[in-house]
């Protein structure tokens, strides 16, 4: 059944994304104008939701600016058309894991948005957008949410979710908010990791561009009507991830930018480090722009033409490459922004004590699984953990993790689903241990850690278990965020009062490291559940305690695969 199944699977989740960027402005309506310092933008209204898009927030990161600190923009002036997103961040393209047409469609399913290669994309990409409830008044002090997307860090920008649509449903249950989104740069352009670019103090440029926009909200949000003091961050998969490094970095200091947080799909203990790998990407795309022998390798990337480093990216691993949730592009330590493993610094006490929601889906792990749809055995499997996850476990530890995550279809992953799904003798294996290792483990330890100190309200999306082969898959919540759904107002309710609770939600007790529990949404008449977060506690307790040494794990990774310039096999460099 394989692969026609399969096909199925990414159509229906196409079309269920395809709601998503549907955000056409009504050009009939009487055009709407916000003045920020001397400058006028015009905005659209569409109903009852009026935005302004494409609002620069930086100087252009270009020329000079490239691979630097983003800066504040200039005091706006003149008149500008705020009626269109700006371009998207350039993208990294990920070669899809499935050859032949059950793999069309797995971009615009990640990204909710057309094929990253049609996407109007640029080196100049730091724009933002604030979504209002129409003719909200400049006092209104409503409460802000900052939406931070998803695509690992290598794909994906503002304009493929419907802000319009987080507005709309606010008014209708009569809790308005402001949405903001926001570009930020993606893959080398923003992601750029090595002794020389943490030397130039210019690491992890990707969340320092989200940072900087978060202080223009500060700035700038009360002239159109949001309380510069009610923010919250709220992000989905690299979205979560970003959200949960602005709790750790500035030893926990939010400076006043957000009083809240919501991840969907990442928390700080779901990140990895590998500084061996960041350096072979650098020393790689130095090698391919002609920079090695610059005396200064970082000012020559500066001079060289974007596209140059643009192509250079995309032969790195993309997110369905092999290594899959591996990510070749992410934040790491740079010893400045970001000063250690942001699960490390939660740990040690820096962090924003602000409330937050952590959820996740119930099958975080399929779509990922589908990238080692070759690992058919259990030596397959062993050696697939161990090369890109567990390189540093003892024999002992990975028989423990085999046992703890058996081929036993019925035990894997989309969970619950008995022996259907299981397309290759691994792949529900591979599903399950990848969702727990990379997120829902780390998620439940990040909750209990945090317990009594700030309050919290952990979430389960159980829905679409229906979905062949991947089930409640990873981005499905996305469509069910913007959607109009409890989801929707579990965060809207969030924004406005610091607590997911509403007339909408189930009465849903803040998280409690003895007694655990969670909001599960599920399929079915009874949509809301109230369920213990203890769902395989051996086997998630035993992995977090090998998440130490998710560090360094991938410099087992190709560095450049279609060109293939040379492979890292552990310290050794092999050219082709
Ligand atoms: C405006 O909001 C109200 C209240 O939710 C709703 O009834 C109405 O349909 C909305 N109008 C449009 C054009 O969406
Ligand atoms: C770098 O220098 C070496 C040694 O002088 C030379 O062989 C090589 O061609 C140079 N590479 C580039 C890209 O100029
Ligand atoms: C890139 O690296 C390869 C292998 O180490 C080397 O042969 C080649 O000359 C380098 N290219 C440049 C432009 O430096
Ligand atoms: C990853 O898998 C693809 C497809 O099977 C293959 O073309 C590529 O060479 C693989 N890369 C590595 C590093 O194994
Ligand atoms: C936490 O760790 C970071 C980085 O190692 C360090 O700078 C900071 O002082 C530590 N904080 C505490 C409270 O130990
Ligand atoms: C799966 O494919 C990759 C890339 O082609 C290869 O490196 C790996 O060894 C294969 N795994 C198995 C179990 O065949
Ligand atoms: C894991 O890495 C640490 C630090 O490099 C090392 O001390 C330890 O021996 C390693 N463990 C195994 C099982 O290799
Ligand atoms: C959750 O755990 C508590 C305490 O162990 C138990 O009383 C309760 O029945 C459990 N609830 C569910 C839904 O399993
Ligand atoms: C990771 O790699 C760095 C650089 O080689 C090394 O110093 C560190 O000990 C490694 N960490 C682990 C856990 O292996």
């Amino acid at each position: 059944m394989a692969f026609g199944a399969l096909l199925r699977a990414l159509t229906i989740a196409s079309v269920v994304c395809g709601v998503v960027g549907n955000n056409t402005p009504d050009i009939s309506s009487v055009a709407p104008t916000i003045v920020l310092d001397k400058g006028t933008f015009v905005g659209v209204s569409n109903g009852n939701v009026t935005s302004f898009r494409g609002i620069p927030f930086a100087e252009p990161p270009v020329g000079n600016n490239r691979f630097r600190v983003p800066v504040a923009n200039d005091p706006y002036t003149g008149v500008h058309s705020a009626a269109n997103y700006g371009l998207a961040c350039l993208q990294q393209s990920s070669p899809l894991p499935i050859p032949g047409p059950g793999g069309l469609g797995m971009n615009e399913f990640i990204t909710g948005n057309s094929a990253n290669s049609e996407l109007a994309q640029g080196e100049d990409c730091l724009f933002q957008n604030v979504h209002i409830p129409a003719n909200t008044k400049p006092n209104a002090k409503l409460p802000v949410a900052v939406w931070i997307f998803g695509g690992g860090f290598q794909f994906g920008a503002t304009n493929a979710y419907n802000g319009n649509a987080i507005v709309q449903r606010s008014i209708a249950i009569g809790e308005p908010v402001v949405y903001v989104s926001m570009n930020y740069r993606l893959s080398a352009f923003g992601f750029l990791s090595s002794k020389e670019v943490n030397e130039a103090g210019v690491g992890n440029l990707g969340l320092q561009d989200q940072r900087l926009a978060l202080r223009w909200v500060q700035k700038y949000v009360h002239l159109f009507g949001g309380d510069p003091t009610k923010v919250t961050i709220w992000g989905e998969s690299a979205g979560a991830l970003s959200v949960a490094y602005h709790l750790v970095v500035n030893g926990g200091n939010a400076e006043g930018l957000f009083r809240g947080a919501v991840m969907q799909s990442g928390s700080p203990n779901s990140l990895s480090d590998d500084p061996i790998l960041a350096q072979s990407l650098y020393d790689g795309l130095v090698n391919k722009t002609g920079c090695t022998n610059s005396t200064d390798t970082l000012d020559c990337l500066r001079q060289v033409p974007a596209a140059q480093i643009s192509s250079a990216m995309s032969a790195t691993p993309g997110l369905f490459a092999n290594g899959s949730l591996h990510l070749a592009w992410q934040p790491r330590v740079d010893g400045k922004f970001i000063t250690d493993l942001p699960g490390r610094l939660a740990a040690n006490g820096s962090i924003a004590r602000v409330p937050f929601i952590g959820a996740d889906v119930d099958d975080e792990g399929t779509i990922f699984g589908l990238s080692s749809l070759n690992v058919t055995d259990d030596a397959g499997f062993r050696n697939y953990i161990t090369t890109f996850f567990l390189p540093n476990a003892t024999s002992a530890q990975v028989d423990q993790v085999l046992q703890l995550y058996p081929s036993d279809p019925t035990q894997g992953s989309p969970f619950n689903t008995g022996t259907q799904n299981a397309i290759t003798p691994q792949f529900k294996r591979m599903a399950a241990f990848l969702g727990d290792f990379v997120f829902q483990a780390p998620r439940r330890a990040f909750m209990q850690e945090t317990a009594g100190k700030q309050d919290s309200w952990a979430l389960q999306i159980q829905r679409g278990k229906m979905t062949p082969v991947l089930g409640s898959l990873h981005t499905s919540d996305i469509s069910l965020a913007y959607g109009g759904t409890d989801l929707t107002d579990i965060v809207v309710n969030f924004v406005n009062h610091l607590k997911p609770n509403g007339k909408t939600v189930l009465q849903w007790p803040k998280y409690s490291a003895s007694n655990p529990q969670m909001l599960a949404l599920v399929d079915g008449t009874m949509p809301q559940q109230i369920i213990n977060d203890t769902f395989r506690q051996d086997a998630m307790a035993f992995l977090f305690s090998l998440n130490e040494n998710f560090v360094n794990a991938t410099a087992n990774l190709c560095v450049f695969e279609s060109s293939g310039i040379f492979i890292k096999v552990g310290s050794a460099e092999v050219s082709l």
